[in-house]
C-alpha cells in the first residue's frame, strides 16, 4: 500500500475506534470522583447525610416542551425556580467593601438556566442611582449587601433567551426599587423589553394562561412579577399575587404535613389565581443541609401543598442550592410535577406521546 492508503486505511480505523468506543453513561449514585465520571445531566456530588462518597446526582432537568410538547397553556407545565438567584458563592464584591450576607446558590445566573431553570427570584433595590440585586434588610441596599447592578444579570438572562428561542424564562421580583420607572429602564436598557410578555395578555380570573407554543411563536418570552402592587398600574408589571398563590418561605414552609399562603398572597385553594409556587428553603441558607431538603422532603411538601392548593400541582418549586440532592433532588421533583401535570403520572417519561391520561407506560 502506498503511505497514502496506508494513512488513510488508519485514520479510518482509528475513527471507527473512537466512534465505537462505549460512551461512560453514568447511572445515578454511581461513586465518581470528579464530573467528568459522570454522564450528561449529572455531576459528582457528596451528601453526607444521604449516602457515603462521592456520587453521580442529577444537574439539569428533563426539558417538558421537548419530551413531550409545548401545546398546552404555560400554566400546565411546572419550572424549576431558584431562590435569591443572584446571592451566589463567591460573587466578587462590586463595591470595594466585602460582602456581609447570605448567599443561597452557587451557580451563576447562566449556568442555572443552562441547566434548566427556568424562573429567577431577584431582589431589587435601588442603590448607587441604579436598580442593583441585593441581599438586605429594611428595603435599603448597603455596600456590604449589595451583589450586583441588575444589568449584569439581566444581560446574562437576554443572552439565554436570544440563544434559546424555545424557551420562556419567569422572574419573580421581591422589589424594593422606588424609583419612578426605574424596572422599565432596567429592562429597556438590559435589550429584553423584546422579549416582554404584556399584562393583557395574563388571565385575571384562574383561566389558563396563553399556550407556550403561542407565546414562543409571538417572542413573549419573559413573565415578570412584581411584589409592588402600584407597579401594575404605573409600569404595567404584573403584581404577583393578583396571578399566583405561594405558599410560606422560610423555616414556616418547612414543617412537614403543613402547607398553607404567604401573608400576600390569597388562600393556596384560590383558584382565581391560575399558578401555583411552591418554596422549599430555610430561613437561613443551609448549604450542607440542602441536599436533604431538595431530596424527599420536598417531594413529600410538594404533595402536602398539592392538597393545600385544592389539589393543584405547583407550576413553580423554589429552592436553594438546587443542584444539591441525594440523587434525583429538584429536578425528579421537576419530572414528577410534569408528570402529574401532563399526563397524570409520577414521573414526565412515563407521558409518552399517544397515551391517554393517568394510563402511564414505565419509565
Ligand atoms: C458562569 O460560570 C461559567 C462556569 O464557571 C463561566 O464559564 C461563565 O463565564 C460564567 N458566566 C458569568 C456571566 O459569570
Ligand atoms: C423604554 O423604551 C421605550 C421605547 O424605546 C421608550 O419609549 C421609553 O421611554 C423607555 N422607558 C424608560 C423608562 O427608559
Ligand atoms: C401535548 O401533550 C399533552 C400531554 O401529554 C397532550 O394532552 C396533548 O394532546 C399534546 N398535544 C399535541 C398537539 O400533541
Amino acid at each position: 500500500m502506498s503511505s497514502v492508503v496506508k494513512n488513510m486505511v488508519l485514520l479510518i480505523l482509528v475513527t471507527l475506534l473512537v466512534i465505537a468506543s462505549p460512551k461512560v453513561d453514568c447511572l445515578l449514585l454511581d461513586s465518581c470522583s470528579s464530573d467528568s465520571d459522570c454522564g450528561d445531566g449529572y455531576w459528582c456530588f457528596s451528601c453526607f447525610e444521604g449516602f457515603s462518597g462521592s456520587r453521580c446526582v442529577r444537574s439539569a432537568t428533563t426539558n417538558q416542551f421537548k419530551l413531550i410538547n409545548n401545546s398546552l397553556p404555560f400554566n400546565k407545565y411546572a419550572y424549576l425556580t431558584t431562590h435569591n438567584s443572584y446571592a451566589i458563592d463567591g460573587e466578587p464584591s462590586h463595591t470595594g467593601v466585602p460582602r456581609v450576607t447570605f448567599t443561597n446558590q452557587e451557580d451563576n445566573v447562566t449556568q442555572q438556566l443552562n441547566n434548566g431553570v427556568r424562573a429567577l427570584m431577584l431582589d431589587t433595590y435601588d442603590f448607587d442611582d441604579d436598580v442593583w440585586l441585593c441581599h438586605s434588610t429594611g428595603g435599603k441596599c448597603y455596600d456590604l449587601t449589595a451583589f450586583e447592578p441588575a444589568i449584569d444579570t439581566m444581560r446574562e438572562i437576554e443572552a439565554f433567551l436570544s440563544a434559546n428561542p424555545s424557551e420562556i424564562v419567569t422572574l419573580i421580583l421581591e422589589d424594593y426599587v422606588q424609583a419612578p420607572n426605574g424596572l422599565t429602564k432596567l429592562f429597556n436598557d438590559s435589550g429584553l423589553m423584546k422579549y416582554w410578555f404584556p399584562l393583557s395578555s395574563m388571565p385575571e380570573n384562574g383561566q389558563d394562561w396563553p399556550q407556550v407554543s403561542k407565546m414562543v411563536a409571538n417572542n413573549q418570552r419573559l413573565i415578570v412579577f412584581t411584589s409592588i402592587k402600584s407597579k401594575q398600574d404605573t409600569e404595567g408589571i404584573a403584581y404577583q399575587w393578583n396571578y399566583m398563590v405561594e405558599n410560606q418561605y422560610g423555616d414556616g414552609g418547612m414543617n412537614a404535613g403543613q402547607c398553607s399562603n404567604r401573608a400576600e398572597s390569597s388562600p393556596l385553594n384560590d383558584a382565581t389565581k391560575a399558578l401555583v409556587l411552591v418554596n422549599y428553603f430555610p430561613s437561613v441558607p443551609h448549604r450542607s443541609g440542602a441536599c436533604v431538603d431538595n431530596s424527599e422532603n420536598l417531594m413529600n411538601m410538594l404533595n402536602t401543598c398539592y392538597g393545600s392548593a385544592g389539589n393543584r400541582w405547583a407550576n413553580f418549586v423554589a429552592v436553594d442550592y438546587y443542584k444539591r440532592s441525594d440523587g434525583g433532588g429538584s429536578f425528579q421533583a421537576d419530572d414528577m410535577l410534569n408528570g402529574r401535570l401532563l399526563c397524570g403520572c409520577d414521573d414526565v417519561h412515563a407521558c409518552a406521546p399517544g397515551s391517554t391520561f393517568g394510563a402511564c407506560s414505565p419509565p
